[in-house]
């Protein structure tokens, strides 16, 4: 058993040239738990999105309106919504996933203010995870971006399989910013840059991250999204920091997963990600202890330890 300080806290040293604060976008709800082989009851995941927020999380992604044949786990996508809209402008924080003109709808009719469109840097796996190319996959998310925009509700972009593909292989420069360049020409404020099955190194980061910039997308519109299948997530991270990134998406207890990509596991813990942001004196607003709370609540109800290691640390 590690010793941890009394407060439960690294002491903070910051090092020169990184940003002062940072924004997590947290995907457990969604990302996470879309990816569990176990049927989550709507209430858990209503308490546990409301334990993210409570703990200080700006955005805490809701649910996917996906079809509920491909994605089962979050069938109850309505429901959800329902159980934690219980203040004017709170569906703002919450932005839900919508792979087509059907899911925009439902996910109007739920009363959602805020959705996320994906597409996949790669043809395989867009075949494999929307059953369309990568060309018709980018056009439907650019319909449904510009219907979502034209109601009033902000849209976030996923490129997924930005670093490899376990299928294809290497995934070049190009390929992804090409996807970002057309969702963020669409009408996202936002593309979160997927490493969906963990395989990307910190040079690569700070590579696909110029390679955006080269191509006319500000740093300020991109975010990053690691997994730590490789045990590479935060030096991940750490490369975006120095790249000037200033938001990281990561799931409470390190949850999470793509169904359609076996080699994808669990998201970074968001408790790791506080950890180091703490250590290095960055802003985040959060509540590390109250995340460690929701995340064991979380895992108590999947049944299994949090992969997360201060979790292990300080649990
Ligand atoms: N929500 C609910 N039902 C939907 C839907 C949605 N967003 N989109 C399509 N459907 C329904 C259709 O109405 C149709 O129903 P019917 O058979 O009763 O008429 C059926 O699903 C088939 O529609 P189709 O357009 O042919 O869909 P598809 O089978 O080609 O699947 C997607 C396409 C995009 C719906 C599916 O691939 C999907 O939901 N993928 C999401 C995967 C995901 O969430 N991955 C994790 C994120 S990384
Ligand atoms: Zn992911």
């Amino acid at each position: 058993m590690s010793a941890p300080l009394p407060a439960g806290l690294p002491a903070v040293h910051r090092l020169e040239g990184l940003p002062t604060r940072v924004r997590i976008h947290e995907v457990g709800a969604r990302d996470g738990l879309q990816a569990e082989k176990a049927l989550v009851p709507t209430e858990a995941k209503v308490a546990f999105i409301r334990d993210l927020v409570a703990a200080g999380l700006p955005v805490v992604e809701a649910t996917s309106f996906v079809s509920p044949r491909w994605v089962p786990q979050l069938a109850d996508a309505a429901e959800v919504l329902a159980g934690i809209a219980d203040a004017p402008g709170e569906l703002d924080r919450h932005p839900v996933l919508v792979p087509n003109a059907k899911g925009l709808e439902r996910a109007f009719a739920s009363g959602a203010t805020a959705v996320a469109v994906f597409v996949s840097a790669t043809e395989t796996f867009a075949r494999r995870n929307l059953n369309m190319t990568r060309e018709r996959a980018l056009e439907v998310a650019q319909e449904v971006t510009a219907t979502a925009r034209g109601a009033g509700v902000s849209v976030r972009g996923y490129v997924s399989m930005c670093f490899g593909d376990p299928w294809e292989g290497p995934v070049g420069l190009d390929r992804v910013t090409e996807v970002s360049a057309g969702l963020l020409e669409a009408g996202c404020h936002e593309v979160s840059l997927g490493d969906t099955i963990g395989v990307g190194t910190a040079g690569h980061v700070q590579a696909l991250v110029a390679a955006h910039t080269a191509a006319g997308v500000p740093v300020d519109s991109l975010a990053l999204h690691f997994h730590d299948t490789y045990g590479q997530a935060l030096a991940n991270v750490h490369a975006g920091l120095v790249a000037g990134v200033t938001c990281f998406d990561a799931s409470a207890a390190g949850i999470g997963g793509c169904p359609f990509a076996g080699s994808a596991t669990g998201n970074l813990a968001t408790e790791d990600l506080l950890w180091m942001l703490t250590g290095l004196g960055i802003e985040t607003g959060v509540d590390l202890r109250a995340v460690l709370a929701a995340g064991a609540r979380m895992t108590a109800v999947l049944g299994r330890p949090s992969p997360s290691r201060v979790a292990q640390a300080l649990g």
